[in-house]
Parts: structure tokens; C-alpha cells; sequence
């Protein structure tokens, strides 16, 4: 059933933001190898998913089929090593006649394309946008769900159409996530063109582009900022950690976009963030929400389950700020979770979320410095 699946967003790993269209068999091996054995697999991550280009061509009969230089084993083998190492498989499509790599396109061979991924064992498919040329979004995503439903094994459907057709207003039947924006750019707070009408943007912005949209994420649909940057070597230490944070603030898909086979311990250690991934896994899947932005400084705040609260200082500016809360007079209501943060009457247990630190209780205002582009980000216990 659809909503037995994704209750919490999903996570795991993605071929793109690393490699594009470099991708082979022997290197989503080692990627499964890795994460089977670093600790990610034991801190939740799940699926392994070969973005764009893994393609080949059609068959006479109209069936897909891998680039055979690249997947000389065949789709089924590389699933069944997947599921091997206790992951899953995802795949990739595109709703046009093209994907964005130029390679074939499920138009047309929507239910034939849903039949092989099932065949091979193919348990999460993300539906691209490009070449859609006179299709309708909420057509074209219903008839792939339908295809996956018909061929009958599980399949988590991440839809990728950028937010153009606003799918948070019609897809919560029809994909279990679906991207808000244009593509993520590996950097704090930049606005990449692309060229044609296509743009991608820094962390700072994607995070902007959420508001108004908390209201339609939940268990089995969820809003997906976008694929993780985080340990792709172009933000510093401080910024990957906000980047981490905020999409655990945010309810977001976590879905790695490293070289699993070679990182660093500190990005290892902040992809494996069990506190971090809690609030993002939270059951009762509410999306955070901006209280205030004074001085540079975001605070965010996110209903959890059994009346706790995460609260996110994110520094978006360059200097050190202060982090400040003063719980007994700010008054915290949230419309979506219907829940207030009581601190005036609850005293709450404060545990820094980086350090592991008990820091005191809610009966005191908060103070804590915020190095630039990074985060303080806390767990209120009741
Ligand atoms: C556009 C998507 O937004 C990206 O995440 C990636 O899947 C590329 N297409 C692949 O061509």
C-alpha cells in the first residue's frame, strides 16, 4: 500500500550530485559496500539509487535496457548484490521521451518500464522532468504511480519536476516526495544559472525556498529540498553541518550525494549524527518552521514526538552571532502540529544536539555563540 510507505522521509544515497553521469556497476558495488560497513546503514540509511545514465537502449520490443559497458552484469545482478548487503535499489526515469542526459525516456513505455524495474527487484524510482514537451505533471506522475502499483512491488516514487506544478497541492497520493525547487549547487548562498531557464542554488536558498510549505508535508509525502552536498568538498566544515541540520529541521529526504568510498571522518560522523537524524526521522513528521531571523540569525523550530522540540540557530551570515531565546516570553504556537511550546509553564531539558552536552533547562534565557554559516542546534525533553 502507498502509505505503508516513506512514514518517515526516506534516506540513502544518490549517484548525482558526485559523479553525474559517471556512474557503473562496480562503483554502486563499492558505494553499497561502504555504506553496508561505515555505520550509515546502521544509522537508517537505506536505499541506493543510480540517478541519470545508467541507460542503454530499447530493445526490439520496446523493453530498457543498461548501457552494457557500464553494467555488463545487468540490472537484476547489481539489485540482488544491493539487497545482499541489507539495502535497497533505486533507479531512475524521466516522465518525457528523454531523460535530462539525453538517454531514453519512460513517455510512452510508462507500464512496460514499471514491469522491468519490478522485475529486477527495483525498490525506489525518482521520475525526472526533462523532454516533457505538451505533458501535464499530475497526468504524467499519475500514470507512472499507477504503472508502479499495477507491476506490484513496493516502490517509493520520488518525483523531480522542481516545483513547477506545485505538487505539494495535488501529489500527496501520487509520490511519497517531490522536489520544491531547481537543483541544489554545492555552495552557502549562491544562484547558479545553468542556462536556458534552469538555475540551481546554494544551501541558504533552498532552505528560503520552503517556506509555505511545511502545511502539505507528512508520513509518505514529504517536501525533498533536494539531494545532500554534504562532504562534496566545496562547503566548509561549519556549513555542511547547517546544511545537515536544516534538512533535519526541514522533515527532508536525507539522501547522501558523497563519495561514500572515501570521506572523512567528520562527515562520516555528521551523515551518522544519530541525534541529528532523529529529529528528521521524528514519527510524528512535522516539518520545522522559522520563528525569527534577528541579526543574521534563523531561529527554527520543529515539533517532535511525545511533546519534545528541536530548535535550530542557524548563522546565515559570514561573523560569529549569538544565539539567543529567552523561552519564559517568546511565545512558540505551531499551526500545523496545533502545539505550543510551553516553556513559560514546562520546564524543558536542553541537550546540544553537536556536543551531546545537557546545557541546562528552558527556566533560563538561552545563550550561546554561533561561528559564521554554521548552527547551534538543540533537543528540548519534557
Ligand atoms: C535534474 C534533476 O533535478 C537532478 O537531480 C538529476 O536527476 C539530473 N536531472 C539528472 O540528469
Amino acid at each position: 500500500k502507498f502509505t505503508q510507505l516513506a512514514q518517515t522521509p526516506p534516506m540513502g544515497w544518490n549517484s548525482w550530485n558526485k559523479f553525474a553521469c559517471d556512474v557503473d556497476e562496480q562503483k554502486i558495488r563499492e558505494v553499497a559496500d561502504a555504506m553496508a560497513a561505515n555505520g550509515m546503514k546502521a544509522a537508517g540509511y537505506e536505499y541506493i539509487v543510480i540517478d541519470d545514465c545508467w541507460h542503454g537502449t530499447r530493445d526490439t520490443l520496446g523493453f530498457i535496457r543498461p548501457d552494457a559497458k557500464r553494467f555488463p552484469s545487468g540490472m537484476k545482478a547489481l539489485v540482488d548484490y544491493v539487497h545482499g548487503k541489507g539495502l535497497k535499489f533505486g533507479i531512475y526515469s524521466d516522465a518525457g521521451s528523454k531523460t535530462c542526459g539525453g538517454r531514453p525516456g519512460s513517455r510512452g513505455h510508462e507500464y512496460q518500464d514499471a514491469t522491468t524495474y519490478a522485475q529486477w527487484g527495483v525498490d525506489y524510482l525518482k521520475y525526472d522532468w526533462c523532454a516533457t514537451e505538451g505533458l501535464k505533471a499530475e497526468g504524467a506522475y499519475t500514470t507512472m504511480r499507477d504503472a508502479l502499483g499495477r507491476a506490484g512491488h513496493p516502490v517509493v516514487f520520488s518525483m523531480c519536476e522542481w516545483g513547477t506544478a506545485k505538487p505539494w497541492l495535488w501529489a500527496q497520493n501520487v509520490g511519497h516526495l517531490w522536489r520544491t525547487t531547481g537543483d541544489i549547487y554545492n555552495c552557502w548562498d549562491c544562484l547558479h544559472d545553468n542556462g536556458g531557464d534552469s538555475k540551481s542554488y546554494g544551501v541558504l536558498r533552498i532552505v528560503d525556498m520552503q517556506d509555505g510549505l511545511r502545511q502539505y508535508a507528512g508520513p509518505s509525502h514529504w517536501n525533498d529540498p533536494d539531494m545532500l552536498e554534504v562532504g562534496n568538498g566545496k562547503l566548509t566544515p561549519g556549513e555542511d553541518r547547517a546544511h545537515f541540520a536544516m534538512w533535519c529541521m526541514l522533515a527532508a529526504p536525507l539522501i547522501a550525494g558523497n563519495d561514500l568510498r572515501q570521506m572523512n571522518p567528520q562527515t562520516l560522523k555528521l551523515l551518522t549524527n544519530k541525534d541529528l537524524i532523529a529529529v528528521d526521522q521524528d514519527p510524528l513528521g512535522v516539518q520545522g518552521f522559522r520563528l525569527t531571523t534577528k541579526d543574521s540569525v534563523d531561529t527554527w523550530v520543529k515539533p517532535l514526538a511525545d511533546g519534545d522540540w528541536a530548535v535550530c540557530f542557524l548563522n546565515r551570515a559570514k561573523g560569529p552571532r549569538a544565539a539567543t531565546f529567552d523561552w519564559q516570553t517568546q511565545p512558540v504556537h505551531d499551526e500545523v502540529a496545533k502545539r505550543d511550546l510551553n516553556a513559560g509553564r514546562t520546564r524543558y531539558k536542553i541537550r546540544n544536539l553537536a556536543t551531546g552536552q545537557a546545557q541546562g533547562t528552558t527556566a533560563k534565557p538561552f545563550r550561546a555563540p554561533v561561528p559564521g554559516h554554521d548552527v547551534v542546534m538543540l533537543r528540548l525533553t519534557n
